[in-house]
C-alpha cells in the first residue's frame, strides 16, 4: 500500500510539472486529490486496514495528500500570474488614442476662419495685427475721428453709451489714434475687433465685427490704398476681382471712398438662367468696405509731422465678406450657433 502511495505521489508531482495552465492543472487536482480519486479513497479506507497498517499508511497517504495540495498551490499561483500578465499583454489598450469612431473635435466659426483669412493677407502685404478695448471714450470713438458734435451716430439711438464719456465702440477706427499716439510713424496695421450698434434685424445684429486699417508713411497718395485693397480683394476674392473707388463721406478721411469689387456671382449682372444677379443687383459691383486717406484734423491729435507724413485708413465689416465670399443668406446664421449650418465651413 505504501509502494502505491509513493507511485501515486510520483506521479501526482509529473503531472502537475506537466500542467501548462490553471485549467490544465485543476484536472490534476481532480485526478489525484478529488472526491473518486485514488488517493483520498486510500485514507478513507485507513480505518479498515488490519491494526499495525493503519499508522504506516494513514501518515504516508496524508503526507502524499499534503506534499501534491502545497504542491498545486504553489504551482497555482505561478501559472495564474503568467497567465494575468498574458492576459494584460493581449488586452492592452491605449486610453490615450481617439475614440472610434472618433469624436468630431469642431472647427472654427466661420467668422473666425474670415477674420483669420484677411490677417493673414494683410500680414503678407506687411501689416501687423493690433487689437484695441470694445469699451472705449467718447473721445476716440468720435472726437478724435473728426466727429462732429452734432454728428447723428452720437445718438444714444446709435451708440451704446456707458455713462458720460464711454461707449461701447461703434467701430474699429478709434484704434487709428489710439495707434498713432503709442508709436512714431510708419505704421501699416490692422485691427480686427468686436463693435456694437443698437441695431437688430435680417442683415444688422447688435454686435458684429470690422478690420481696421491703417498705413500712415511718407509719400502715401490714394494710389496706395487702391493697390494694397486691389491686392487684398483679389487675395480674398478671386485673382479676377477688380475694384473701383466711389466718392463718399467719412469724417476721418479726406478724400472719403467707398469700395466696390466686381461681381464674382455673375456675368455682366445676369445668371446663367438668365436672370438678374441677386448679389450685385445686376449692376456688377458688390460694396465691401469704406475708405479714404487720413483727414489732417484726425493727425492733428497726433504729434505727427504732417508736411512728412500721411496716410490711409479703411475699415471693413468680417459679417459682410463672409457673407459675401460663401454666400450665407441671412446674417442672423452666423449667430445661432445651429451646427448644420457651422459643420458647411
Ligand atoms: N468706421 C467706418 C464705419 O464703421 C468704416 C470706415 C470708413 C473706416 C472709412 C475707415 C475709413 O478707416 O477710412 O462705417
Amino acid at each position: 500500500m505504501i509502494e502505491r502511495i509513493e507511485e501515486l505521489l510520483a506521479a501526482g508531482r509529473a503531472a502537475i510539472e506537466q500542467a501548462r495552465d490553471t485549467a490544465a492543472l485543476e484536472e490534476v487536482r481532480i485526478e489525484y486529490l478529488g472526491r473518486k480519486a485514488e488517493l483520498p479513497n486510500i485514507l478513507r479506507g485507513v480505518a479498515e486496514l488490519p491494526p499495525e497498517q493503519r499508522g504506516p499508511t494513514g501518515r504516508a497517504a496524508n503526507e502524499a495528500r499534503k506534499a501534491l495540495e502545497t504542491e498545486i498551490d504553489a504551482r497555482s499561483s505561478k501559472l495564474a500570474a503568467a497567465e494575468l500578465e498574458q492576459r494584460l499583454i493581449d488586452d492592452k489598450i491605449d486610453v490615450t488614442l481617439p475614440g472610434d469612431p472618433q469624436p468630431s473635435i469642431g472647427r472654427l466659426h466661420l467668422l473666425t476662419q474670415t477674420r483669420r483669412e484677411i490677417e493673414d493677407v494683410f500680414l503678407g502685404l506687411g501689416f501687423q495685427v493690433k487689437e484695441g478695448p470694445e469699451l472705449e471714450t467718447v473721445y476716440y470713438n468720435f472726437d478724435a475721428l473728426n466727429h462732429d458734435p452734432t454728428h447723428p451716430a452720437r445718438l444714444e439711438t446709435d451708440t451704446f453709451y456707458i455713462g458720460e464719456d464711454l461707449v461701447l465702440r461703434t467701430h474699429t477706427s478709434p484704434m487709428q489714434v489710439r495707434a498713432m499716439l503709442a508709436q512714431p510713424p510708419p505704421i501699416h496695421i490692422i485691427v480686427p475687433g468686436r463693435v456694437y450698434r443698437p441695431d437688430s434685424d435680417a442683415t444688422h445684429t447688435p454686435q458684429f465685427h470690422q478690420i481696421e486699417g491703417l498705413a500712415i508713411d511718407e509719400d502715401i497718395t490714394l494710389a496706395d490704398l487702391k493697390g494694397t485693397l486691389l491686392a487684398a480683394v483679389k487675395a480674398i476674392f478671386g485673382d479676377e476681382r477688380e475694384i473701383r473707388l466711389r466718392p463718399h463721406f467719412f469724417p476721418f478721411t479726406e478724400p472719403s471712398v467707398e469700395v466696390d469689387v466686381s461681381c464674382f456671382n455673375c456675368t455682366q449682372g445676369l445668371l446663367e438662367d438668365g436672370s438678374r444677379c441677386n448679389l450685385c443687383k445686376g449692376t456688377t459691383w458688390i460694396e465691401i468696405l469704406g475708405a479714404g486717406m487720413v483727414d489732417p484734423n484726425v493727425l492733428g491729435h497726433v504729434d505727427y509731422d504732417t508736411e512728412r507724413y500721411q496716410g490711409f485708413a479703411f475699415g471693413m465689416g468680417i459679417e459682410r465678406i463672409a457673407m459675401l465670399k460663401h454666400g450665407v443668406p441671412d446674417l442672423r446664421l452666423l449667430y445661432d450657433n445651429d451646427i448644420r449650418f457651422l459643420e458647411q465651413f
